[in-house]
């Protein structure tokens, strides 16, 4: 799912790229319609929605930092999920407007790898084999991308 999600929103940075050239750069605009419109799609996962609301009403209390209010411990995560995403996505959009499509994917592929070694940190999830392999994946590509390895012909500088 990783897989195809990297690869649909490689080609979507190639558009918007297109798009920025036709009418200009906006990003918070494309930023609103890029999560606005697949709003509604939600509602076809609504019952998976409200059976997780039901899992982290029942999770296990932990008190808001600074009010000290008990509030379930997954909601925290989440409002923290949702802070950082915003700040992250937000970022994202401006870099959009400053870089090419592939220095945002690069970008955004990182930034999706840093995400999966701190849940695998901080929350003790397992670090498989296929973790390594990816991991090297994503060194090797790293590395092709500022030409510590170079690949193929070097561009002429004029
Ligand atoms: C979760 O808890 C809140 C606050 O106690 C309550 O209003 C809400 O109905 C609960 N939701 C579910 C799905 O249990």
């Amino acid at each position: 799912m990783l897989l195809f999600a990297l690869f649909m929103s490689a080609r979507m940075g190639i558009f918007q790229e297109q798009l920025y050239g036709l009418y200009g750069k906006h990003p918070k605009e494309a930023l609103f319609y890029n999560h606005a419109l697949p709003l509604p799609a939600f509602l076809l996962l609504a019952g998976d929605i409200y059976r997780h609301c039901v899992l982290f009403n029942n999770s296990a209390p932990m008190a808001l930092p600074l009010v000290g209010v008990m509030v379930p411990k997954m909601w925290l995560y989440l409002a923290g999920n949702i802070l950082t995403q915003y700040v992250c996505i937000r970022s994202v959009f401006i870099l959009t407007t400053e870089c090419s499509s592939l220095t945002v994917t690069l970008v955004v592929t990182l930034r999706k790898f840093v995400s999966l070694i701190f849940s695998i940190l901080y929350f003790k999830n397992p670090f498989t084999v296929y973790h390594w392999m990816g991991t090297s994946l994503v060194f090797i590509g790293t590395l092709i991308f500022t030409e510590i390895i170079p690949l193929g012909k070097k561009q002429k500088v004029q």
